[in-house]
């Protein structure tokens, strides 16, 4: 049987993509974040799962305005990074696990989660960003990832709630595969920020502290957060946040025996417009 080792979750930012393409982690703006991947580079090195279930959102690059599904998986056998703007970054070709997607998708939609079928994506900045900031530049990814794009960006945009009964559904999904693979669940975005607007630029370390907390704490109760309370206190883009949700409801629960373990935690200020928000969690 499959099943899910740990979660990661940490915000992405072009910039921090963009730093690292160019050579420039060691700058004096960009080494304070960097050092606190340090420890997780060498951890996902120690802990290489069989497959990264990878929970993010496309920025209106793989989707338009045209189509907007709220939950995506990507069921192909690769992604190729998206050209944003500038051109596609320099990274390698996601590799995706078809076989696990197609399982995954089957389990999770008898579960009653309504999921769109991708078989043909470009993966932005909230997929590739986090792969760099856990890999550093390799030449290949360390092992197959299935994307799973989340929409966070028009609303409506799915509950924290949601979210969370889907990380659920998606632990059962995996616990359910006759293959014995380790597989992470990554979740991604956030922590609080504002792009536009005359709050551009919003920051709010106390909230995010107190994310963070009861993320690892008391997840099913912070599932029961409404918009409103991301939008106002974390800014237009921290709703990115819920997405946080859905890694973590797949993780052991309040009714397992062990509590997941913290094995690494990191906040930095500022990363662009963002906060920077990290975590490892391990399913002792
Ligand atoms: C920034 C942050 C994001 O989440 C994003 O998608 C684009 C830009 C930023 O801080 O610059
Ligand atoms: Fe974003």
């Amino acid at each position: 049987m499959a099943r899910i080792t740990a979660s990661v979750y940490t915000s992405h930012v072009p910039a921090i993509g963009a730093a690292i393409d160019l050579g420039k982690t060691g700058e004096p703006y960009w080494q304070p974040l960097f050092a606190g991947y340090d420890k997780s580079k060498q951890w996902l090195k120690d802990n290489t799962p069989d497959v990264i279930f990878l929970v993010y959102n496309d920025h209106a690059t793989a989707f338009s305005l045209d189509i907007i599904p709220t939950f995506a998986i990507g069921c192909a056998a690769e992604f190729q990074p998206a050209d944003e703007g500038w051109g596609p970054r320099p990274v390698p070709v996601v590799k995706g696990h078809p076989e696990l997607a197609a399982h995954i998708a089957q389990s999770v939609i008898q579960d009653d989660f309504d999921l769109t079928i991708v078989n043909k994506m470009a993966v932005d900045h909230g997929l590739t960003v986090p792969l760099s900031l856990m890999c550093g530049q390799p030449r290949e990814w360390p092992c197959p990832v299935i994307p799973f794009a989340v929409n966070v960006v028009q609303y409506p945009v799915p509950s924290g709630r949601r979210c969370f009964n889907l990380g659920r559904a998606i632990r059962k999904a995996v616990a359910s595969y006759d293959r014995p693979l380790k597989v992470q669940i990554w979740g991604t975005g956030g922590m609080s920020h504002q792009l536009q607007g005359p709050r551009a630029g919003l920051i709010n370390r106390e909230w995010d502290t107190a994310f963070l907390d009861q993320l690892i704490a008391d997840p099913a109760t912070l599932a029961q957060k409404p918009h409103i309370d991301y939008v106002r206190e974390a800014g237009s883009e921290g709703i990115e946040l819920v997405m946080w949700l859905i890694a973590r409801g797949a993780m052991n629960d309040e009714f397992d025996k062990r509590a997941p373990r913290v094995a690494h935690r990191f906040y930095h200020v500022p990363a662009s417009n963002t906060a920077v928000g990290h975590l490892i969690l391990e399913n002792t």
